[in-house]
């Protein structure tokens, strides 16, 4: 996706708007777990940490507009800092150098404790995981284009934190338009997004229910880490309201799914309370 100047003199994106909605979630939840983060922050505690693997230039105009809004994780320090409960680390990544420079300056003119790293989300993960202390708190942010940048092992290796949530973008586009190429391809998407697939998923039969046995697949496979994905994914519809993705929270604890919850059912009232 090409680059655009933005509104702060610095390179930004471009975006449909449902990106919007997106954040919208994203910051709901960030609001509802502050109490929880609060406890890991301050002196002799372990940190709370947020690592955004695919951050984006932090700014981006909504296509076909002159809106603007921040990425996903300059919403995000924002929001920690706001709910007076603010990371203590934020790692970012992205394999789009120019990208990611971006991202980081604007994080560090709001006074953000960013760490860049320019990598794949697969190779990025690994440095991310052994910079970090066991003893905090940690959220990710997993925001691909595509069902093939999820690469599984950027799941698995998350999961490896004692206390980690992962909100995680799943393309419903990817696996509505691509079935029969990715079904089909020696090289698929869904190698590195569903390792094992092919001994799995019966391939026969409706594109839908083929489409549900691989999203039923993959959720095994991540619940096999013990971060368990909610049965709460919420769809992100397009403007002729074609589904473009879910989001979904993957956690091993009851009180993040219990967030979630709330935090994706914006309609539903005082679930939590
Ligand atoms: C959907 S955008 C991220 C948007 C951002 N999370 C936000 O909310 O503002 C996806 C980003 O992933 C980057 N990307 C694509 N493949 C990648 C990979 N394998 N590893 C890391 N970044 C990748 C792209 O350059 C792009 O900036």
């Amino acid at each position: 996706m090409g680059l655009i100047d933005g509104d702060d003199g610095l390179p930004a994106d471009e975006v449909g708007v449902w990106a919007k909605e997106k954040h919208t979630y994203l910051k709901r939840y960030l609001d509802i777990s502050r109490g929880t983060r609060k406890k890991f922050i301050g002196e002799r505690k372990g940190g709370a940490v947020y690592f955004d693997l695919f951050c984006g230039a932090g700014r981006s105009r909504i296509r076909g507009t002159n809106e603007w809004i921040d990425g996903g994780v300059v919403a995000a320090w924002k929001t920690s800092r706001e709910g007076d409960a603010p990371f203590t680390d934020i790692y970012i990544s992205d394999i789009d150098e120019i990208k990611l420079k971006a991202c980081a300056e604007r994080l560090r003119k709001l006074g953000a404790p960013v760490h860049p790293i320019h990598a794949s989300a697969a190779d990025a993960v690994t440095q991310m995981i052994s910079a970090v202390s066991g003893y905090a708190l940690h959220f990710a942010f997993v925001d691909p284009y595509n069902l093939e940048a999820l690469d599984f092992r950027v799941i698995s290796a998350l999961s490896s934190l004692k206390r980690i949530d992962l909100l995680i973008h799943l393309s419903a586009m990817d696996l509505q338009r691509n079935l029969s190429v990715n079904l089909a391809a020696d090289d698929s998407a869904f190698d590195a997004f569903a390792p094992g697939w092919r001994e799995k998923v019966v391939t026969t039969g409706a594109q839908q229910e083929i489409r549900m046995r691989v999203v039923e697949y993959w959720r095994e496979q991540v619940s096999s880490l013990g971060v368990w994905p909610s049965i709460d994914q919420r769809l992100i519809s397009g403007e002729k309201n074609q589904p473009l993705y879910w989001l979904l929270l993957a956690a091993r604890h009851e009180l993040a799914h219990k967030f979630w919850k709330t935090a994706s059912n914006p309609e539903g009232q005082g679930i939590l309370f």
